[in-house]
């Protein structure tokens, strides 16, 4: 089961009407997709995602409301090229679902053994087993520094290329392990030492942080005037190149605030509505939740 994030506000924020035309980049198992389909009975929704099974269920729960509706099975970087017209809404709920993480067999969890796999697209080619066992150790700490931002990357990656050097590291439990015994033991007391490791391999294994920037500048391009985007992010990673994005193009130029008139070309093309986080009841309910952060924008 997949409990919904900030389900309400992001939402609400799309300000849809019954004609609306919105695009859910991240359909997961449907809580937003279809409490937004209910909102636009005359309107039409387009839903991307890449995960075969997450897309059978929600498939199952959008029937249930409606048919128009059009799930594309693909990246949402493909976002420009699969919907050519200007939409009222779009969506981003970004990250894994629960279920994903659940599956032992995704090997998208440190607590459950499973084989190193971490792929959304169960088509592609990398996978968290190539990410471990054939990156150099270069490779492997510069991606556990960037994306999982842990200070014993150093050490954890030479600890990687040691151990395989032996064998190859076959599953998730047997790189926690790895993880676990080459940090401090002091810093395994905080939170389970390869929760940074796992996420900074996953977001190579799926390139999460290149294709939200690229998807999330293609989306304003495709809003009607008044359309909105609600994002939810889970990682300060992915929320600050939400709101690098956002703030480039509601801001004025540094160089031309404070100026008496501002030329037209100049003038902001958007607004941000909104920059914010569950409600206590939300984390207390769900403790998922706990990191996530809405952001939304506005095409004036
Ligand atoms: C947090 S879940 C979305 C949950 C959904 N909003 C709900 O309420 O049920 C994120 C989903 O987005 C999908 N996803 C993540 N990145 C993607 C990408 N680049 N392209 C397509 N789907 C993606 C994942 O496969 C996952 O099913």
């Amino acid at each position: 089961m997949h409990t919904s994030v900030m389900l309400e506000e992001s939402i609400n924020y799309l300000n849809l009407n019954d004609k609306s035309t919105v695009i859910d980049c991240t359909l997961g198992y449907a809580g937003h997709s279809s409490a937004i389909l209910k909102k636009i009975p005359h309107g039409f929704l387009y839903a991307f995602d890449q995960d075969n099974e997450a897309i059978k269920e929600a498939e199952k729960k959008l029937n249930k409301i409606s048919n128009n509706y059009k799930i594309i099975n693909k990246n949402f970087i493909h976002l420009k090229d699969e919907i050519k017209e200007e939409v009222d809404g779009i969506i981003f709920d970004l990250g894994v679902s629960s279920p994903q993480l659940d599956e032992d067999y995704r090997g998208f969890s440190y607590h459950k053994e499973a084989k190193l796999d971490m792929r959304m697209n169960q088509n592609q080619d990398l996978d968290a087993y190539k990410v471990v066992n054939e990156y150099p150790l270069e490779k492997l700490i510069h991606i556990f520094k960037e994306y999982g931002e842990e200070k014993y990357s150093t050490s954890i990656a030479q600890a990687i290329i040691k151990k395989r050097k032996e064998k190859p590291i076959e599953t998730t439990t047997e790189l926690a392990e790895i993880i676990k015994e080459n940090v401090p033991e002091k810093y395994r007391r905080k939170s389970h030492p390869a929760r940074k490791i796992f996420q900074a391999i996953r977001i190579e294994v799926n390139d999460e942080l290149n294709v939200f920037s690229s998807a999330l500048k293609d989306s304003l391009t495709m809003l009607k005037k008044g359309g909105r985007i609600s994002v939810i992010t889970f990682h300060s990673l992915e929320d600050k190149i939400c709101k690098k994005i956002f703030n480039e193009v509601s801001n004025i130029p540094k160089e031309l605030r404070g100026l008496p008139v501002i030329p037209d070309e100049y003038k902001p093309k958007y607004k941000v509505l909104a920059n914010i986080s569950p409600s206590k009841k939300e984390i207390e309910n769900n403790p998922r939740s706990r990191s996530a952060r809405l952001r939304v924008i506005e095409k004036l």
